[in-house]
């Protein structure tokens, strides 16, 4: 069987379900019926798909039992839904006269195969098995940054549909940066006014703008929770918020205005730690925040956050002072800290990138992302030790922006989230692991899903699957996978593309490298230092 997430436990036996037009899907729920509705499902009473509730087991955990008739047990939704997905890729992997076209790669159209033919014609044919399914990891997450380049809301359905077939349970929202603010927020309204335009981006004379309404935020909300997935917002702060700053300038120290970033990169402007106000600013939009989104997390970022600024900053070095801090690195803890205690008072959890651990003194309840290669690892290992949640977002495989050059298909999919050096209390602190798409170089959707899959798929079986991982395995059940993601018109990568010689990785590396390069960037540092070494001359 060639279902992904691979399934570890299966039973097959003698005799096929023949799945038609009039099997009957036994849900009133328009959701499940609607998932499966390009299999042209109809009210007819040949055979059927049952849903029942086991109790018994655990929370995604799932049961399907193929047979005379076909049966999804489970103890929530999410399970039922995970049995679903199951069950889809079975009826297309079983395809009853279309096998030679998938294997010649053709392009197959279930909808327009079974108009053609007499109904109720038999779709698929599935082998009668026994599949006892439930996932290693609760967190499965996929992140997308949606201020370096804006996305709408037929996009992210889009993504959502993927997830679904996936089993990944999170859809992590990076909604602001320094490049765009890209949510409305009724109680400071030039956040989504001002923050959501750029001029332009790295020289180009073209406009960029965009922000979700609410009313969009609630919609995508629902599509995700009707496929079992959970959206969970990130306001980035203190650093990455150029955007935020070009709305309020008074939030930093300097007060100086500002634009919203057209070029990438770490800047120096950050969010004032030492004024009472920014944290009124902060309260407020976060109050909204939560209210919006359901969810329990909300993410408050924490990563690059350069304190330059905050060095020169009476209010900040007064701050400092008046809190018995040591330095500007215990001033981000303590600054975590407020917005963390103020997101207890709404019922709700922050989740940081790991930088914020740094200090020493965040608060314990925060659940902590891993990034950073390097050093870093050490004290992210000692934080899991001692209780704190982590998630695995390590850069090397799992960030999807960069070329599969660097990072193949092959490398995301055998990197062990379990890490050597991790102890066995740490590794049960992992709550799961996300692979973040940012998007500077992402500029459309055809980029996105080609940087995004086949390695999200990868990183989705790591994410659930408990046997042993098998890459020629996973290689040779991959391409259904890519066909029911083309289905919904979310072509990715092809396979040789994702798995490059090392020749055409290097050159693609190498095209990466000097695009993201920024010239203009590089001259400004040039000149600047000319002036200042002809000032220190005269
Ligand atoms: C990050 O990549 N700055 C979290
Ligand atoms: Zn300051």
């Amino acid at each position: 069987m060639k279902v992904i997430p691979k399934v570890c436990s299966l039973k097959t036996d003698d005799g096929k379900f023949e799945f038609s037009a009039s099997t009957k899907l036994q849900t009133s729920d328009d959701v499940m019926r609607l998932l499966l509705s390009d299999m042209l499902l109809s009210e007819g009473k040949e055979n059927e798909v049952l849903f029942s509730d086991d109790t018994s087991l655990g929370d995604e955990d799932y049961r399907l039992s193929v047979g005379e008739s076909v049966e999804i047990a489970a103890s929530s939704q999410r399970g039922f839904l995970h049995g679903l997905a199951t069950l889809k890729q079975l009826i297309f992997e079983n395809l009853n006269d279309d096998k030679t076209k998938y294997a010649k790669n053709e392009s197959i159209s279930l909808k327009n195969k079974n108009r053609s033919e007499n109904s109720p014609s038999v779709i698929s044919k599935i082998p009668y098995c026994i599949i006892e399914d439930s996932p290693r990891f609760a967190y499965r997450g996929y992140m997308l940054d949606v201020s370096r380049h804006f996305f709408g809301v037929s996009t992210i359905k889009k993504i959502l549909d993927a997830l679904w077939l996936l089993k990944l349970n999170v859809f992590h929202l990076h909604l602001c940066d320094n490049q765009g603010f890209r949510l409305e927020i009724e109680s400071l309204p030039k956040l989504h006014e001002i923050g959501s335009v750029r001029k332009q981006t790295r020289g180009d004379g073209v406009e960029l703008k965009g922000f979700y309404t609410k009313s969009e935020i609630a919609e995508i909300i629902k599509y995700a929770d009707e496929r079992g997935i959970e959206v969970i917002p990130e306001i980035d702060m203190p650093g990455h918020t150029i955007a935020m700053l070009a709305a309020y300038p008074e939030l930093s120290c300097t007060e100086k205005p500002i634009e919203v970033a057209e070029r990438f990169g770490i800047v120096r402007e950050i969010l004032c730690a030492g004024k009472e106000s920014v944290f009124e600013f902060l309260f407020k939009l976060l109050d909204e925040v939560a209210k919006l989104f359901p969810s329990k997390y909300i993410h408050i970022g924490g990563d690059e956050a350069p304190k330059y600024q905050w060095e020169e900053c009476a209010a900040c070095r007064n701050a400092v002072k008046k809190n018995g801090l040591r330095d500007m690195e215990d001033l981000q803890g303590y600054f975590t800290n407020r917005i963390i205690d103020h997101l207890k008072t709404l019922g709700k959890t922050a989740i940081v990138w790991n930088e914020s651990l740094n200090s020493g003194i965040l608060d314990e309840s925060a659940v902590c992302q891993y990034w950073q290669d390097g050093k870093v690892p050490e004290r992210v290992f000692a934080a899991a030790d001692r209780g704190r949640k982590t998630i695995i977002s390590k850069f090397s495989p799992y960030y999807l922006d960069y070329p599969y050059g660097m990072f193949s298909l092959k490398k995301t999919y055998l990197f062990e989230p379990l890490m050597d050096g991790m102890s066995t209390q740490g590794a049960k602190n992992i709550w799961g692991i996300e692979s973040p798409l940012w998007t500077e170089y992402v500029p459309d959707e055809e980029k996105l899903f080609y940087q995004t899959f086949p390695r999200l798929i990868a990183v989705a079986e790591s994410a659930w699957t408990k046997c042993e991982k098998d890459f020629d395995d996973f290689k040779m059940r991959l391409p259904l996978m890519q066909r029911m993601l083309d289905e919904i018109s979310v072509a990715g990568a092809s396979i040789n593309e994702s798995l490059p010689n090392p020749m055409k990785g290097m050159l693609k590396v190498a095209k990466f490298v000097v695009n993201a390069v920024d010239k203009e960037m590089i001259k400004s540092a040039i000149n600047a230092k000319k002036v200042k070494e002809t000032r220190r001359t005269e």
